[in-house]
């Protein structure tokens, strides 16, 4: 795909090729930073790029103001939508056609799944996608994709266990659908039934024809697997305090459950992690979760400059 100029609104937009771009142009960037690149680091000076989150965010919020600010943009910020006109009911598309006038890029993150993509249709510039409801996060995918890349050095022939809440966990939709495009992806499923993976997608993986189980059973999930990815139950999802408290710590990797877990493997987690991953496994050569927090300024300086023209795509 062409990248300037473009929307990211879900990661069915890419093919390999864009993902295999977007890791290169990723490495790029964290070298820059490394090596305080100031052509690179300026390749922002003059833009204003808008953050919207109607959302609670630390990490998506504070990564993307980050690489702005790296790459020496400045940033305008609305971080509650009680303060925004869209709670006087100004409608998605009117909010869009201002907030084109103010920013070269918008990022935004809403509760409601499909919500980004119908604010992208009033908005001039490029609008991302920083997650919309239980619907898909791409950048937390793309950045999930450039952790595994680094730690596995191959994107195909890998197995993956995702575990926890499968059901609303958009992350996870969006790393699936990603990973789809690589060869030879195994997939392992662990939840509780009632939070399982959405039918679409595991119909899409179907279709793909990949290899994949879906399990109750942690032990079983985690064998023979390269890449564990953990997941919050995402309790804001839920009709109640109850229903949430069935699932919240069914799942939990501590100090005995290491030994389930290959020696080469890593442990990742998009955070917050609300117990599912105890502390102590930090100090675990293979926990790879904060290393993947950090990525995320890399790629997302990398997808800012992209869909900005400021590097070829
Ligand atoms: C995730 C999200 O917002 O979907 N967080 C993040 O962006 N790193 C995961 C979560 O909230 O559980």
């Amino acid at each position: 795909m062409k990248f300037k100029d473009s929307h990211i609104l879900t990661v069915d937009q890419f093919e390999r090729k864009d993902f295999e771009k977007i890791i290169k142009t990723s490495a790029f960037m964290e070298k820059a930073l490394k090596e305080n690149d100031r052509e690179t680091l300026t390749l922002l000076e003059g833009n204003v790029i808008a953050t919207l989150f109607y959302e609670p965010s630390t990490r998506t919020k504070l990564s993307f103001q980050s690489a702005i600010s790296r790459l020496s943009g400045r940033v305008i910020s609305e971080t509650s939508i009680q303060f925004s006109s869209m709670y006087k009911g100004e409608t998605s598309y009117d909010t869009a056609q201002m907030v084109s006038n103010y920013a070269d890029a918008i990022i935004m993150r809403h509760p409601d799944d499909h919500s980004v993509e119908q604010f992208s249709h009033g908005s001039k510039v490029p609008v991302i996608n920083a997650g919309d409801g239980s619907h898909e996060h791409p950048t937390q995918a793309l950045l999930d994709l450039y952790t595994i890349f680094k730690e596995k050095q191959s994107l195909d022939n890998i197995t993956i266990s995702f575990i926890g809440d499968l059901k609303y966990g958009r992350t996870v939709h969006s790393l699936i659908k990603v990973l789809l495009n690589f060869e030879n992806v195994t997939f392992k499923f662990i939840s509780p039934k009632s939070i399982s993976l959405p039918q679409y997608i595991l119909d899409r993986v179907e279709e793909h024809g990949n290899v994949y189980i879906e399990t109750e059973d942690l032990q079983k999930g985690l064998e023979k697997t390269d890449v564990v990815y953990m997941t919050r139950i995402q309790k804001e999802r839920f009709e109640s305090q109850e229903e949430y408290l069935k699932y919240h710590g069914v799942y939990i990797i501590d100090q005995s459950v290491l030994k389930d877990i290959d020696e080469n493997a890593i442990i990742m987690h998009p955070l917050p992690r609300i117990g599912e991953i105890t502390q102590e496994v930090d100090k675990d050569p293979r926990a790879k979760y904060f290393d993947q927090a950090a990525n995320g300024v890399f790629v997302r300086m990398a997808l800012l400059t992209l869909c900005l023209g400021k590097i070829k795509s």
